[in-house]
């Protein structure tokens, strides 16, 4: 069988390698410890930097609850990063066992290097993951935001936004959770400097990224889940990536020893254009809690 870490390139895959598979020890320097790279749960006057780990711990644990995932036997956690939320939910929340998957095969090196032994992770696309009924509890933490390319006209998008939400109800067993944070486009009048920085993202960082509206994600979803919640949480967002800046400016020198001026300025730039489009809600991120019906 092919699978994606043995074929040859394939652009979807390579525009997401080209971010994802900057070293291992690069992405440490930024995200700290808890190797999240995603919103955390900052509690008032907390510091930024000094409670990073805290809030991203908050986060996962409170995941796990809205997931109903303590005690799961095998729960799939789909663009999985370096695997901080599988590790956490099998080392304290009684998760027998958890699945991941990532197209980056750095991070799943990365994961290997936890020695924990509940873990398994695929270098495999949401798209082609196939384990029907597996899983009690699913999640996708800020990762749907590469799923759909850009390139692809409305209707197409559409029907790519569906086949998402019939994968992971496949996978879910009954009545399983599904525990998605994503960032959503909000309808909003565009300045000169938001298209080209939009322009950046789209052409350089993250190639054929689509930050999709919260409409196309609930007509995606009907029939298939029950919603449970949908909370904006854009400035859970926001605060990580100025976090993640901060420990970038604190020890650049040495971001730049082990990657190169290049990718420390690319990572500035794309960190600050969405810590500013999140504050001044251009885009949000939506934590939506779903439960599969039947
Ligand atoms: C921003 S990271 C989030 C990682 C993790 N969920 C976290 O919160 O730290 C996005 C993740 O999505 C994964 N990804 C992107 N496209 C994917 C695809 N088609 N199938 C599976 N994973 C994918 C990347 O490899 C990366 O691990």
């Amino acid at each position: 069988m092919s699978t994606i870490a043995s074929r040859p390139a394939e652009p979807e895959v390579d525009a997401v390698r080209h971010h994802y598979e900057v070293g291992n020890e690069f992405y440490r320097l930024i995200l700290g410890a808890s190797m999240m790279y995603s919103g955390g749960y900052w509690e008032p006057g907390e510091e930024l930097v000094g409670a990073l780990d805290t809030a991203q711990e908050r986060k996962l644990d409170a995941f796990v609850r809205h997931a109903r995932a303590e005690g799961a036997e095998h729960i799939l956690d789909i663009g999985c990063g370096w695997g901080t939320l599988m590790d956490r939910a099998t080392r304290l929340h009684g998760v027998k066992r958890a699945t991941g998957l990532t197209l980056s095969r750095t991070q799943r090196e990365w994961i290997e290097g936890l020695r924990n032994p509940a873990l398994t992770t695929r270098v495999e696309s949401w798209s082609e993951h196939e384990n029907p009924g597996a899983y009690q509890a699913a999640f996708c933490v800020n990762a749907l935001e590469h799923f759909v390319s850009s390139s692809l006209p409305p209707r197409e998008r559409t029907k790519r936004y569906r086949f998402f939400f019939q994968q992971v109800h496949r996978a879910l067993a009954e009545n399983g959770r599904f525990v998605l944070h994503t960032m959503t486009a909000e309808a909003q009048p565009m300045t000169r400097e938001i298209l080209a920085d939009l322009k950046f993202l789209q052409r350089s960082e993250f190639e054929g990224m689509h930050i999709p509206h919260l409409h196309e994600l609930a007509a995606a979803a009907e029939g298939l889940f029950e919603f449970v919640e949908v909370v904006n949480e854009r400035e859970s967002f926001a605060r990580a990536c100025r976090a993640w800046l901060e420990l970038l400016a604190a020890d650049r020198p040495r971001a730049v020893e082990l990657e190169s001026e290049e990718v420390v300025a690319r990572f500035e730039r794309y960190l600050d254009i969405f810590a500013y489009t999140l504050e001044d809600r251009f885009f949000n991120n939506f934590r939506v809690v779903l439960e599969r019906k039947g």
